[in-house]
């Protein structure tokens, strides 16, 4: 599959992107059809629970591949013990211009500067409601828990990102497992500022006093420093985070083969393989730091099940998957997911 899929639009990454959640979206929409892909991926039962949610196993759809909650029912038949869609923002907004994905296929990596293109949160939750009325029917009409991550809108000044964050999170908090508050996409301008520790606070007190008991978890980026990530950590436990997810993508270049450094100028994150040692030694040192504190989602560089074993090793409770999928097939999902479980028992 994988050679005619790169060949989409005219080898397009987000042409193939597009054309796989269009497959998605049948199987979403067919019983017959999620019953065959349960039967052809044999998903991974191992339930865990964290923060009062329970995950159908350990591995999960990271953030940006079902940006508007895509082919919700697919994902658990697919193998994922939970998906976590978004980044919505507040104002339907198109992203950056095309091309924003480049596929480096000799590094096993990806780079992207889609710039939060998404329909709105408003947009979002009328999707959802196709699907049930609350988180807890949402979970059990797709299988697994449903987390949502938040962003800012590129429109939004920095200064009124408070407020920006809080309308989506009302809008939300009734459908969501757990909210993810993205601080760290590197591709609007300004956001990883959010990570500084007095704006975090002020952004985490804010949605902590609107979000009645839905979870709260920061993802930050790979390039905090040890202090920058110490003062995370303070800002989490004083405003009640209930977790963090390490990391996103990196502004870094480092580790991609030398035939790709000319994909490699363009600007936005990268992730894939790059990305394996840096995110979790970001996740070892958060380990090291919070003790049995606060549950870690451990993402970023995840292409084979030793890697899922390793970071979780490393500190993770659970991991996520995105670069993963589109160099080594859905196989990926069970495979990690059958590791982790052996560890569990
Ligand atoms: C095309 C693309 C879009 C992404 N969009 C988002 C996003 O909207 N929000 C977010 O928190 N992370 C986003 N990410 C980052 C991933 O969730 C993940 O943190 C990162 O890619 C590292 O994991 P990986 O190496 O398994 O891809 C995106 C990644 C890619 C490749």
């Amino acid at each position: 599959m994988r050679p005619l899929l790169f060949r989409r639009g005219g080898g397009d990454a987000e042409a193939a992107h597009r054309w796989t959640l269009d497959k998605l979206g049948a199987i979403d929409r067919s019983a017959r059809l999620r019953a065959a892909t349960a039967r052809a991926m044999r998903p991974v039962d191992d339930p865990v629970t964290l923060f009062g949610v329970e995950f159908a196993n350990r591995v999960g759809l990271a953030a940006g591949m079902a940006k508007n909650g895509e082919a919700l029912r697919a994902w658990r038949p697919l193998g994922f013990g939970f998906a976590e869609i978004g980044t919505v923002t507040w104002r339907a907004q198109p992203g950056n211009p095309r091309p924003r994905l480049f596929r480096l296929p000799r590094s096993q990596a990806l780079i992207n500067r889609m710039g939060f293109n998404n329909y709105g949160t408003a947009a979002l939750v009328r999707k959802l409601q196709t699907y049930a009325s609350d988180a807890k029917t949402l979970q059990r009409e797709v299988g697994m828990p449903i987390g949502i991550s938040l962003g800012k809108s590129k429109i939004t000044p920095l200064e009124d990102a408070v407020g920006d964050y809080v309308s989506s999170l009302l809008a939300v908090r009734d459908f969501a497992s757990y909210v993810a508050v993205n601080v760290s996409s590197p591709n609007t301008p300004g956001l990883r500022s959010l990570q500084d520790k007095g704006f975090l606070r002020e952004l985490l007190d804010a949605l902590r006093a609107e979000a009645s008991d839905v979870p709260l978890l920061v993802k930050i980026a790979p390039e905090l420093t040890h202090s920058a990530i110490d003062d995370v950590l303070d800002v989490c436990r004083e405003s009640g985070a209930a977790g963090l997810i390490a990391t996103n993508t990196t502004t870094g270049r480092d580790g991609v083969e030398p035939s790709e450094r000319r994909v490699a100028e363009e600007s936005g994150g990268l992730s894939g393989r790059p990305l394996t040692e840096l995110s979790r030694q970001k996740v070892a040192y958060l380990r090291s730091q919070v003790g049995s504190d606060l549950p870690i989602i451990g993402v970023g560089g995840i292409g084979s099940a030793d890697d899922a074993a390793r970071m979780v090793d490393a500190g993770a409770d659970l991991v996520q998957i995105y670069s993963g999928l589109v160099f080594s097939g859905p196989t990926l999902v069970r495979a990690a997911a059958a590791r982790l479980a052996e560890g569990s028992r």
